[in-house]
């Protein structure tokens, strides 16, 4: 089965929605909810209701996707209120509940506002949205990254992990670790989008996305690479209660399956889900399932983490 556990609650399968994509209202959450992934994730809710930057904001290629979105999202309260619901309807699931704030007190104030609340799910604090104009991606501030994650573990008691951007230095991979090895992280999910990409189009000689001039964050078969290298990146370097969830490039069960064998025990879909629809859990799974039977896995356990090296 493609059965796993994290922050010690099961869930029925490692496959669920990158944040950002089919998790913006309860139309599209009710979706991924009806469809075979194992749980969803919120778009990042923020302190008040965002309509995010200019459209077109989202692009998709053969190869991937570039987005600017702005963090368009419905607020907090909005998603809290959805899982609350859900709490009550599907008892036997765990959500995962995506939240940034622009600065430390607003991290405060939402993770004030969650712990005050009935949630018993999994918080995902984003710290690598590269979309906002103004306001650096924070997981490439290292000071300010050991700061948040001190304060962010003084107020909240709950299951919570970071979303990180791909680094791409051996040496950033050592510091970052040394730095969430202090904490009791539930997870790190690697990768968020790599930010500030370009993709043009040769026959208008333009950009294909309206915000910033047309630079945004790059995902899909771009990213994968990059992502499978910070998921075991961190899967050597972080101790054993901090789990990792594998985001970047996942559209077929084989890209699902490197991401395990790189030391994932969860993997988030998302250019891929953007393109296919909720229908791809489906395909994903059945796709993951036949891998692990050709090899004679029976669980991810087999094989998590366990890349051989030459
Ligand atoms: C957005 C994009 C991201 O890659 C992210 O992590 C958070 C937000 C966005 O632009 O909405």
């Amino acid at each position: 089965s493609t059965k796993t556990t994290l922050a010690g609650i099961h869930f029925d399968n490692c496959l669920m929605n990158a944040a950002g994509v089919y998790c913006y209202d309860a139309s599209e959450l009710n979706q991924i909810q009806n469809s075979m992934a194992g749980t969803f994730v919120t778009k990042t809710g923020t302190v008040t209701p965002r309509t995010g930057n200019q459209v077109p904001r989202y692009r998709a290629t053969h190869l991937g996707s570039i987005n600017s979105m702005g963090l368009p999202n419905k607020g907090l309260q909005y998603y809290m209120d959805y899982i609350s619901q859900q709490q009550k309807a599907v008892p036997h699931k765990t959500y995962f509940q995506s939240i940034a704030g622009f600065n430390l007190a607003e991290d405060e104030y939402l993770l004030a506002q969650i712990q005050a609340s009935d949630f018993t799910g999994v918080v995902e604090l984003n710290l690598s949205c590269p979309n906002v104009p103004g306001k650096p991606q924070i997981g490439y501030d290292f000071e300010t990254v050991e700061k948040i994650l001190t304060r962010v573990f003084e107020v909240y008691r709950g299951p919570l992990g970071i979303k990180l951007p791909p680094y791409f230095d051996i040496v950033h991979f050592d510091q970052m670790a040394t730095i969430l090895n202090q904490f009791p992280l539930a997870f790190v999910n690697s990768v968020n989008s790599i930010g500030n990409g370009l993709i043009i189009d040769s026959l208008s000689e333009r950009v294909t996305i309206k915000p910033k001039h047309g630079f945004g964050g790059i995902g899909g078969d771009y990213l994968k690479p990059t992502a499978l290298a910070n998921v075991h990146a961190f899967y050597q370097r972080l101790k054993p209660s901090i789990q990792i969830i594998g985001t970047g490039g996942i559209k077929s069960g084989q890209d699902a399956f490197e991401h395990i064998l790189c030391g994932a025990s969860m993997v988030q879909v998302g250019t891929a889900l953007h393109a296919e629809g909720p229908q791809i859990f489906a395909r994903l799974t059945a796709e993951l399932k036949t891998i692990m039977y050709q090899k004679g896995y029976t669980t991810l356990t087999d094989f998590r983490g366990k890349l051989n090296y030459l």
